[in-house]
């Protein structure tokens, strides 16, 4: 008897903008993650702290072409099918359905695109996993109202859901409301479409769009309960427990703290109110969450069904702020008992079982996994095989940590969708070198490559480990 339930949800994960690309095509209109640059201003553009509103000659922008799903999905997806994925989760790009993000009517030629691909997943037998924004937002919206800083957006993504929930109800089920929603205080343009004036309170701008989204989130739980009761919605969070460096119970607390910060969100979406911790820590620092009549009723009635994740890595705290760090997006204290990727980021299978467990243990709601994977460098043979014992040997070692914290702990867990399960593009670092996929993509970091899909040798562990349901590793 396997340890997983049966009808456990294994599969793939990728975001529209790391692999769609035709950014111009089939009437879509411009976002935020088109104009983020490949190379050295990369950040300072995620970041908010310089404003990129179009393209320019001096740079390459990836998010423009992908690995070109936008006309390869028939043929990823029946890759995915090869493999026996029961789960697929992808993510729209809003500017397919709205260009500009406020228009009257939705985009038909957009709405058909998910549509037939949402059909395809079904004729594979893989349900459909949505994300409704993996850190995209129309530019128009940005220009316009200054993205989701703006009360605006509440209503346009209440418009967004509408539209998509209607329109493919009996093809989708499960939903995620916002990809790794703690983005925006990490990499705000990227996560919330939010850039900076000269002088302008930054942590403020923060958070007034986080309340924005944690509002729209509800909404959409509420919007796709109402169409079909049958919906399954869920928060989606860049998880990662946060370790004490020491048992000085000064890295303790700063431990808790950085844990805290991470959950707040979660608590939102979760629980349905601000937790008290985040509003008097918020209130000490002069931050006002802009409440209007009927928010906290709103979050108390629609929380989520389920709690999604990614999981890459464990992070680590001190109380010393001189201690070197390690990893990039979540920089962290470095953990000298563990091994990293040539990112930087480090491995810990056994941290997966913990942040299973304490999410568990704070939300007792099912969890999703729906990323965890190795970012690493691949060199293929002439036919495009790698031989890629690295990714085996991490997811393996992280499907044996999910497997005891079902088995051995009780963890209620719906599915596992490992990250990048065909190459794509890096969201931190805009590369195609930095790959996860079970599928190889002929394509380099400058754009140059003939796209062609190649299966390396994860590709039939993996569809193994789905036959099996986790028990052959
Ligand atoms: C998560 C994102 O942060 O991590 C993905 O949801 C991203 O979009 C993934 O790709 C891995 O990060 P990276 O930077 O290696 O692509």
């Amino acid at each position: 008897m396997s340890r997983f339930p049966e009808g456990f949800l294994w599969g793939g994960a990728t975001a529209a903008n790391q692999c769609e690309g035709g950014y111009n095509e089939g009437g879509r209109g411009l976002a935020n993650v088109d104009v983020i640059p490949h190379g050295k201003d990369r950040f300072a553009v995620m970041l908010g702290d310089k404003k990129m509103f179009d393209f320019d000659n001096e740079h390459y922008y990836p998010a423009q072409t992908g690995i070109d799903m936008y006309h390869h999905y028939k043929e990823d997806i029946a890759l995915f099918g090869e493999m026996g994925f029961k789960t697929y989760r992808l993510s729209i790009a809003w500017t397919r359905i709205f260009p500009n993000g406020d228009e009257a009517e939705p985009n038909e030629e957009g709405l058909k695109f998910y549509e037939d691909l949402f059909k395809e997943c079904h004729k594979h037998g893989i349900e459909p996993l949505v994300t409704i924004t993996h850190f995209d937002c129309p530019m128009y919206l940005i220009e316009k109202y200054g993205g989701w800083k703006n009360r605006k957006l509440i209503s346009l993504y209440e418009n967004l859901c509408n539209v998509i929930f209607r329109r493919y109800k009996g093809l989708v089920k499960y939903w995620l409301t916002f990809n790794e929603i703690n983005m925006i205080l990490h990499l705000p343009f990227m996560g919330a479409g939010l850039y900076f004036e000269e002088g302008e309170n930054k942590e403020q701008a923060m958070y007034t769009a986080a309340h924005h989204e944690l509002v729209a989130s509800a909404l959409a739980t509420k919007i796709a309960h109402e169409v079909d009761p049958n919906n399954m919605v869920g928060c989606m969070l860049a998880a990662g427990e946060t370790y004490p460096y020491s048992c000085n119970p000064k890295d303790v607390w700063k431990a808790a703290e950085a844990n805290r910060d991470n959950y707040f969100f979660i608590d939102v979406q979760s629980r349905g109110a601000y937790p008290a911790y985040a509003l008097l820590d918020l209130e000490r620092k002069g931050i006002k969450i802009p409440f209007e009549d009927g928010d906290k009723e709103v979050l108390k009635k629609y929380t989520v069904d389920f709690i999604s994740f990614s999981y890459y890595s464990s992070r680590c705290a001190s109380a010393d702020p001189k201690m070197e760090t390690a990893g990039n997006v979540f920089a962290s204290v470095k953990n000298p008992h563990l091994q990293a990727s040539e990112w930087g980021w480090q491995i810990d299978p056994l941290g997966l079982r913990i942040t299973l467990n304490n999410l568990y243990d704070r939300y007792q709601k099912p969890l999703f996994i729906v990323e965890n994977g190795l970012g690493a460098k691949d060199t293929p043979d002439a036919d495009g095989y790698v031989e890629d014992d690295y990714r085996i040997d991490y997811l393996r070692e992280h499907v044996k940590a999910m497997g005891d914290a079902v088995e051995l702990d009780g963890v209620e867990l719906l599915g596992y969708t490992m990250w990048g399960c065909i190459d794509l593009v890096s969201a931190s670092t805009g590369e195609m070198s930095k790959r996860y996929g079970f599928i190889y993509v002929d394509r380099d970091d400058e754009g140059n490559g003939t796209l062609k899909r190649s299966k390396k040798k994860s590709f039939d562990w993996y569809k193994k480990v789905i036959a099996t349901n986790g028990e052959e590793l």
